[in-house]
Order: C-alpha cells, then sequence, then structure tokens
C-alpha cells in the first residue's frame, strides 16, 4: 500500500472513531430557566431531545409568553442520530381560510396596523400544538403527557414573574386591558404584576392537560376549539372550527450549504432564514475572514455588510410560502448565483441598495424564543418559536388560556408596505388563505466531522445576521459563549443603514465604514436572545450558552 492511500486509510479509521464519540453529557441552552430545567427532567425520565424539546416549547410557552405559546408557531429542526435524518417540522401559524389580502386596509387602501398587531384579527391558525404532538409522536420516546406535565405543574402552581416578564405586560397594556380573558391572565388584580410575584395560569394549564391526554384533538377540535373560535368571532376575528380542524404541520427537507468545509442544515421556506443564511456564506467564501478579522476588521464588517444587503434584497424579492409560490431554491444557494452577486462588491465602497433592483422599505421587534439541545445519542434540536411580536395580539381566549398569535403581520399586508421589522415584501409573500407567513426564523445546524453547532435566536428581522455572525466567530475558532455574547451588526437592504448594537464597533472601524459610504444608526438597545450549543465529536465533550443580554444566570444553560 503506498503511503498516500495508507494515510488515507488512517484518516478515515480516525474520523469514522471520532463520529463514534457521542456526547459525554446533554446540553440544552433555552430563554428560561425552568424550561431548560424541564429538559433535563424528562432526559432523566428516558427521553431523548425531541422529548424534551416538547416539555421546553411548553414550559415556554407558560413562563415566556411575551415570545412563544400555544398560540403561536415555530420551526423545528432535527436532527436523529441512529438514522442521520434531518428534517424541519414546519408549525408555523396559516392564514384562515376567511383571510385575503386586502383584510387589512381600510377604505382608502392604507394599512391598519392595529388590525394587523392587536386582537384576534391579527391571529394566524396557531401550529406550535400540532408541532409538540408530532414531535412526541414521530420521534420521541415518552408519550406526550409525561414530556407536557412539567409545564401543566408550573402553570398550575406558578413561577415567579422576572423583568422581561412584566416589562413585556408593562408595553402591551392598552391592548391588555381591552380583553377581559387577557386581564386575567397577564394581571393580578387588575394591574401588573411586581418582579417576584408569583404568577398561576390555570386556564392555560387545563388546556395543556387537554392535549396531554387528547392529542392533537385537545386544541384543534372539541371544547378548546370551540372556545377559541367563539372567543375570536366575538372579538372580531375570523377563525372557525374547520381552520383548526384542517391545520397539519408540514415536514420540509432543510436548506443545505456548505462553508469551509464544512454542512449547514439550516431552515427553508416559508422561512427566509436558510436561503438567506447560504446565499450570505456563499458570497463570504471567498475570502478569509478569520485572517481579514485581524488584518483589516472594517474590511470585514464592510463585506459582511454587503453579503446582508444582497441576501435580503432577494428575501423581498422571491420569498414566501413555498405551497403558493414558485422559489428559484435552487438558484438563490447556488454557488455560482453567489459569485454574481460577489461581482458588484467593491472593497472600498458601499453599494447603495437603490441600485439594487428591488422593493421598497424600515427595522425590527425582540420577541419570539430560541433553544438549542443536544442529548447523549447525538440528537439535535435547534427550535425558534414564535408568537411575533412582544405578547402578540394581546387577546387570549376566554376559558383557556390561549394568547393569539399576531403572525398575519409576517405576511406582507400591502406587497411594498414595511411589517412590524420594517420588512418589506413583495407579492410572493401577499396574504392567502391556508398560506403560511414569511418568517425570519432561523434554526441551524453547522455539522462538522469534528464538531457540531446548534444555533438561532429571537429578533424579529435581525435573526437572520445574528445567526450569520454566531457562524462566523465559530468559524474563528471561538466556543458557544463568544456566539452568543458577540456585539451585533445588521444590515437588512432597505432602510440602507448599518444598524449597531450600543456596544458595537469601535468608533475608528465606524469612520472606516463611512468613508466607504455606509450609514451608520447606533441603536440604544442591543438584541437577540441567542441559545446555542456545541459538541466535539472528537471527545464527546459539550458545551451550551445563553445570551448574556438576558440571561439570569438561574439555570438557562446546564
Ligand atoms: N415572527 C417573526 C418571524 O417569524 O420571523
Amino acid at each position: 500500500m503506498n503511503k498516500r492511500l495508507l494515510l488515507a486509510c488512517l484518516c478515515l479509521v480516525l474520523s469514522t472513531a471520532s463520529l463514534a464519540v457521542k456526547p459525554k453529557q446533554a446540553a440544552i441552552a433555552s430563554a428560561h430557566y425552568l424550561a431548560t430545567d424541564a429538559g433535563h427532567e424528562i432526559l432523566a425520565k428516558g427521553g431523548n431531545a425531541f422529548d424534551a424539546a416538547v416539555a421546553v416549547s411548553a414550559v415556554l410557552s407558560v413562563v415566556e409568553p411575551q415570545s412563544s405559546g400555544l398560540g403561536g408557531g415555530g420551526f423545528y429542526l432535527l436532527h436523529r442520530a441512529n438514522d442521520g435524518k434531518q428534517v424541519m417540522v414546519d408549525a408555523r401559524e396559516e392564514a384562515p381560510a376567511k383571510a385575503h389580502r386586502d383584510m387589512y386596509l381600510d377604505k382608502n387602501g392604507e394599512v391598519v396596523r392595529d388590525w394587523l398587531l392587536n386582537g384576534p384579527k391579527a391571529a394566524g391558525i396557531p401550529g406550535l400544538p400540532a408541532g409538540m404532538v408530532h414531535l412526541s409522536k414521530q420521534y420521541g420516546k415518552l408519550p406526550l403527557a409525561q414530556s407536557l406535565a412539567p409545564a401543566i405543574r408550573i402553570a398550575e402552581q406558578g413561577f415567579p414573574a422576572y423583568p422581561r416578564y412584566v416589562e413585556a405586560i408593562q408595553r402591551k397594556i392598552d391592548v391588555i386591558r381591552r380583553y377581559p380573558a387577557s386581564q386575567k391572565a397577564f394581571l393580578i388584580n387588575g394591574r401588573v404584576p411586581e418582579v417576584g410575584e408569583i404568577i398561576q395560569r390555570p386556564d392555560l394549564a387545563k388546556t395543556l392537560r387537554a392535549l396531554a391526554k387528547k392529542g392533537r384533538d385537545g386544541f384543534y377540535s372539541g371544547t378548546v376549539a370551540r372556545k377559541l373560535v367563539k372567543a375570536s368571532q366575538k372579538a372580531g376575528g375570523i377563525w372557525t372550527r374547520a381552520d383548526l380542524k384542517n391545520y397539519r404541520v408540514k415536514e420540509r427537507p432543510p436548506i443545505y450549504t456548505t462553508y469551509r468545509g464544512k454542512t449547514l442544515v439550516t431552515a427553508p421556506p416559508p422561512s427566509s432564514g436558510g436561503i438567506a443564511l447560504a446565499t450570505m456564506l456563499n458570497i463570504l467564501s471567498a475570502w478569509d475572514l478569520t485572517e481579514m478579522a485581524k488584518t483589516d476588521p472594517a474590511k470585514r464588517v464592510h463585506l459582511t455588510v454587503e453579503a446582508m444587503r444582497r441576501a435580503y434584497r432577494d428575501r423581498s424579492v422571491y420569498l414566501g410560502d413555498p405551497d403558493f409560490v414558485d422559489i428559484p431554491v435552487k438558484r438563490l444557494v447556488h454557488p455560482y448565483y453567489a459569485d454574481g452577486l460577489r461581482a458588484s462588491i467593491h472593497d472600498d465602497k458601499a453599494m447603495p441598495s437603490d441600485l439594487l433592483p428591488g422593493l421598497k422599505q424600515v427595522p425590527q421587534g425582540n420577541h419570539t424564543t430560541h433553544f438549542s439541545i443536544i442529548d447523549t445519542e447525538g440528537n439535535l434540536v435547534s427550535a425558534t418559536l414564535t408568537v411575533n411580536t412582544s405578547l402578540a395580539s394581546g387577546f387570549v381566549a376566554k376559558g383557556t388560556g390561549v394568547l393569539f398569535n399576531n403572525e398575519m403581520d409576517d405576511f406582507s399586508a400591502k406587497p411594498g408596505e414595511p411589517n412590524a421589522y420594517g420588512l418589506i415584501g413583495g407579492e410572493a409573500n401577499a396574504i392567502q388563505p391556508g398560506k403560511r407567513p414569511l418568517s425570519s426564523m432561523t434554526p441551524t445546524f453547522v455539522m462538522g466531522e469534528d464538531e457540531v453547532a446548534v444555533i438561532g435566536t429571537p429578533g424579529g428581522s435581525r435573526i437572520i445576521t445574528m445567526v450569520l455572525l454566531g457562524i462566523l466567530d465559530f468559524f474563528d475558532g471561538h466556543d458557544p459563549a463568544s456566539w452568543v455574547s458577540l456585539p451585533r451588526y445588521h444590515h437588512q437592504y432597505l432602510p440602507d443603514a448599518i444598524y449597531l448594537e450600543p456596544n458595537a464597533l469601535n468608533p475608528g472601524l465606524v469612520k472606516q465604514l463611512e468613508q466607504r459610504g455606509h450609514r451608520i444608526v447606533r441603536m440604544s438597545h442591543p438584541w437577540g436572545f441567542m441559545n446555542a450549543a456545541w459538541w466535539s465529536r472528537q471527545n464527546g465533550q459539550t458545551k451550551a450558552a445563553s445570551d448574556p443580554r438576558w440571561t439570569t444566570g438561574k439555570g438557562e444553560v446546564r
């Protein structure tokens, strides 16, 4: 055997052996310590990462209603260790059958923001309950009732109010006061709870119990469904029993791309995240960004911003629900396509967004939740769940504890007009009955032979750029604590500006960007709540990290 072949065989043996090193410990990072605890409780009872994901999701729906819940939806990206199956469970909300493209326009053809954002008319048909049932049934090892038990217990016994929760209620108080069931769910004797007060959610516990007992029928038909529809219609909503009955989760093949020798597995449409991430990484693959961070950090930021600009332009033009619109996915994620986009990037000049053919549009929002799980078998879950903006529509259906999402705002209510995140959508994302609104949620795995990253975050339109920056940091050789904490910058094509977190980029670097023609907007608040996990396939070590912007240190990460 010649030396080269021998070396190749040796590498193969070593890499195969290295793949055999399973995680020595499970790792979970979520937005709330009670959710992370629940995930570990379920793993300790013999559940796998998918059962744990059900437990984490259900607890978050109780303790973090400002971000996700039974009345919302989400995406679960899964990797099953025993057969390598990778899939995205699309539990995104869906437009009701009575929805139509002009339903949020007044008689003058202007968008009525209140209808889009507040009250039951703002809500799509929820997907989260069906998503949890599907995960449990198709991928879990434990009965659904067991995985939901921690959430039921917490909803009944209560949890202490914490600053983010209280602030969310304060911000939404005017809408909450419109609806008696919302007041019952979120206020104590008619006032905003104080930090540390115990919050019990008996109606929500009853709904979770129905789900535990009857599976999807516990939510999508029977008593709960009747109450949801009755409450919606009484308050001006358009849900019907048939809408709920017809809702189904969809399994979708992920978007795959490669970057620096590793495979990225990420969210397909109706998320825009995976395609945009692939486009940005393909554009950036022409440069050694790790080296550039040392030699010319301003150029690295400039090139990254130019990649963001181009990917977000494509988002606004091409993307929507793939069951309703033809999306040129192959083209958009192809390296040749990125070569074309890269050709218009100058090292020393920003490209004004108006010069890219596209649509017009503004930024942001910081709600939604993300968690990452690695179990000791090597199963992975990267899940981003949402009710859309903070505390969503503010509307709770009487007797159910279910807070309705306001995901209809993720459609383009009027093509060409910005939504709550300043994102513009085109015809591809116009409202149609049964259609799922375009999302930015980007649950992702980075899979190498030597290591695996599980990453994602909330943050509205900024989700995709946060995930990009986290992944670039991973490729710079840093660990999860660094991915989740690094200062963030963002460009979304329109408005044509680089948005900076308060502590992002030093003044010298900002000046160099301005000299290239970039407009800089320094924001007063940080954004995102990234929860990530990592596994060394070489030695089985795992790490998880939760965004220090919001972590309380009480155990969001274990
Ligand atoms: N509701 C935020 C998103 O799905 O992107």
